[in-house]
């Protein structure tokens, strides 16, 4: 006996109303990731242009000026709009394909000293010591230098943040290959400042949270950094204890990326 045949039902045309909905749905998640990625770059531009501004200021306030203390500023407004410059060719680059194969490569030792550097007139401002130890055994990171100077320029921002009201306040850095993974090297930042309460420590890497207040802080800095170690193929972590250090230390991030393999 053969089965009479089920007719095929043809689909629904979408009802037009739920398809007008449904496209404005998609634009307007389209959009809020526009302005989420648009909130984020206008994070990274205004602390570079705030150090131009804040080194300006300080000139002006000056009564006399030594020429040796004008060349020293001038090095710093250098500094800070080669980094403007970088910011906004790597938002340029948006336009271009990406390459299929990124060779990128960071030495974890110069690049220090470059942030280190570029952070040199908040140190001194703000009297904080910063010690940085890098392992000398340690290779090059999987990552563009850009990346990995805007993670950390982030970090040491909140840390130099967290110890403000510390008498003596220490920041220290290590970087070295993780001892239970040796694809991956890790650089630590250990602040002997405030701490960071448990009822927030589960918030910190949400966008636009901040405990700093509107003037201070976009609460973008920990969400940034964390997005662009993980399109590296790392991760930025809170420590849940700070572990051994030389100097006391409340709190430890830890950013981790993997070490490049080329030769
Ligand atoms: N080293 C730290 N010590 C204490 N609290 C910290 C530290 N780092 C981050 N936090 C806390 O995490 C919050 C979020 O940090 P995040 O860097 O994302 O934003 P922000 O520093 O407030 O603002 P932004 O970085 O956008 O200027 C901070 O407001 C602060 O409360
Ligand atoms: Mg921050």
């Amino acid at each position: 006996m053969t089965l009479p045949e089920t007719p095929r039902v043809p689909p629904a045309e979408p009802d037009p109303e739920i398809r007008r909905l449904r496209e404005l749905l998609a634009a307007a998640g389209r959009l809020a990731e526009f302005g989420r990625f648009a909130a984020q770059q206008i994070h990274e531009l205004r602390q570079p242009l705030f150090a131009i501004k804040g080194l300006g200021q300080l000139l002006l306030e000056k009564e006399q000026v030594e020429l040796d203390e004008v060349l020293d500023f001038a090095r710093h407004i250098v500094e800070q709009s080669e980094r403007l410059t970088t910011l906004v060719s790597n938002l340029r680059q948006l336009s271009v394909p990406a390459p299929t194969s990124t060779k990128a490569r960071t030495e974890a030792g110069t690049l220090l000293l470059r942030v280190t550097a570029l952070l040199d007139l908040r140190l001194r401002k703000s009297g904080v010591t910063l010690r940085t130890q890098v392992a000398p055994d340690l290779p090059p990171l999987a990552a563009p230098p850009h990346a990995v100077e805007q993670i950390l320029i982030n970090l040491l921002g909140n840390a130099l943040d967290a110890v403000a009201a510390n008498g003596q306040p220490v920041v220290q850095v290590r970087a070295r290959v993780m001892a239970e993974n040796p694809r991956f090297a890790s650089i630590e930042v250990a602040d002997n400042g405030s701490g960071i309460a448990k009822a927030v420590r589960h918030r910190l890497f949400e966008s636009f949270f901040t405990t700093k207040g509107d003037e201070q802080g976009t609460g973008l800095g920990l969400a940034v950094s964390r997005e662009i170690a993980r399109g590296a193929g790392g991760d930025v972590v809170l420590l849940d204890e700070p572990g051994t250090w030389n100097e006391p230390a409340s709190t430890v991030f830890r950013l981790t990326l993997p070490v490049s393999q080329e030769l």
